[in-house]
């Protein structure tokens, strides 16, 4: 080897044993990151694991309890509330409905556990008899007359306790409407949390079964974005941001990596992650068939998902990664 020492670059001396690795990693995962999605039914007793994702389950009101009890045991401190409503009619009634499944879950989650951070899902596709996220008129989705509905529901939520509202329905100028219907309410101080970046995807499969909110007829690409487009998630970003967003959310995250990356060059709210329902249900069934490794890859992926430049993750490996950055990986 005539090779000079020195000359070339030794990147594996800091590769030598994990506490160098630990101690040079630029990226980790804290459970203080994760917010946990909560799927909430009326009745009693009920506790009914979703059949696309393995872990997650629809739950009523009277199982929340034991519920935030583990949550806060594990040290996961938010959660996103879904709500499958009793009746779904065209002007989704249940959605502002003070005394609607998301209304009463806030309350009990508040009740039980002031520090909890709650925040809720706005959007009517879970409340409407057709599935979608708007009211339609002559088949297609209105943008101007919905945006009345999910302020009405955003305050509904905000006066059951949530601690942050979450738009997911991408109406143009909802965040507006919000943030207005919120601040006429005196609720000043309630944040909202926008999806931003939300694109019609394929991943949002398993969710519809566990939400029960899958579009009767037609589909959401006339709202949700194309997943072609990178520059024009900026776009939504920025107006969401004019609009009032406090923070943002790109949806779904692993095949949006470079979405989330630009979101932070450009911005400085927060961001968040939806790792979502496709996206669980992909790695359960690979694992389920001893394909991977469940543990490394999840981690692998979430740690992605923060490198990339999420802050929070909306996860429903949260539990399980909980479980395993407690016991030391
Ligand atoms: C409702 C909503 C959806 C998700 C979150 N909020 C579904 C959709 O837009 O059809 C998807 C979450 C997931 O797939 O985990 N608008
Ligand atoms: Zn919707």
């Amino acid at each position: 080897m005539s090779i000079e020492r020195g000359r070339f670059r030794r990147l594996r001396r800091l590769r030598q044993t994990e506490g160098l690795r630990r101690l040079v990693r630029e990226t980790r995962l804290n459970v203080e990151d994760f917010i946990y999605p909560l799927f909430v039914v009326h009745g009693r007793g009920v506790r009914r694991e979703v059949g696309s994702m393995p872990g997650v389950y629809q739950l009523s009101v009277d199982q929340l309890g034991a519920e935030v009890e583990e949550l806060l045991e594990l040290g996961i401190g938010a959660v996103l509330v879904f709500g499958i409503p009793a009746q779904k009619d065209e002007l989704a009634s249940e959605a502002y409905d003070p005394d609607g499944i998301v209304q009463r879950t806030v309350r009990e989650l508040k009740k039980r556990a002031p520090d909890l951070v709650v925040i809720t899902d706005v959007c009517n596709c879970e409340y409407t008899s057709h599935g979608h996220c708007g009211i339609v008129r002559d088949g297609r989705i209105v943008n101007d007359p919905t945006l009345e509905l999910l302020a009405r529901t955003a305050v509904s939520h905000a006066e059951a306790g949530a601690d942050m509202v979450a738009p997911s329905d991408m109406m143009d100028g909802r965040v507006l409407a919000i943030r207005e219907a919120l601040d006429r309410a005196g609720f000043i101080e309630v944040p909202i949390l926008s999806y931003a970046a939300k694109y019609a995807s394929a991943f949002y499969g398993p969710f519809r079964e566990a939400a029960e909110s899958a579009p009767a007829f037609g589909d959401r690409r006339s709202h949700q974005m194309d997943p072609g487009n990178r520059r024009e998630a900026l776009r939504e970003i920025e107006t969401d941001i004019e609009e009032g967003a406090d923070a943002i959310i790109v949806k779904p995250a692993l095949a949006y990596l470079d979405v989330i990356a630009a979101a932070r060059e450009r911005f400085e709210v927060p961001i968040a992650a939806y790792n979502v329902s496709g996206e669980y249900a992909m790695v359960k069934a690979a694992a389920r068939n001893g394909w991977i490794d469940e543990q490394r890859v999840v981690l692998e992926l979430l740690t992605g998902i923060r490198r990339a430049g999420a802050q929070m993750i909306i996860t429903y490996h949260a539990k399980d990664v909980a479980r395993w950055l407690r016991s030391g990986r």
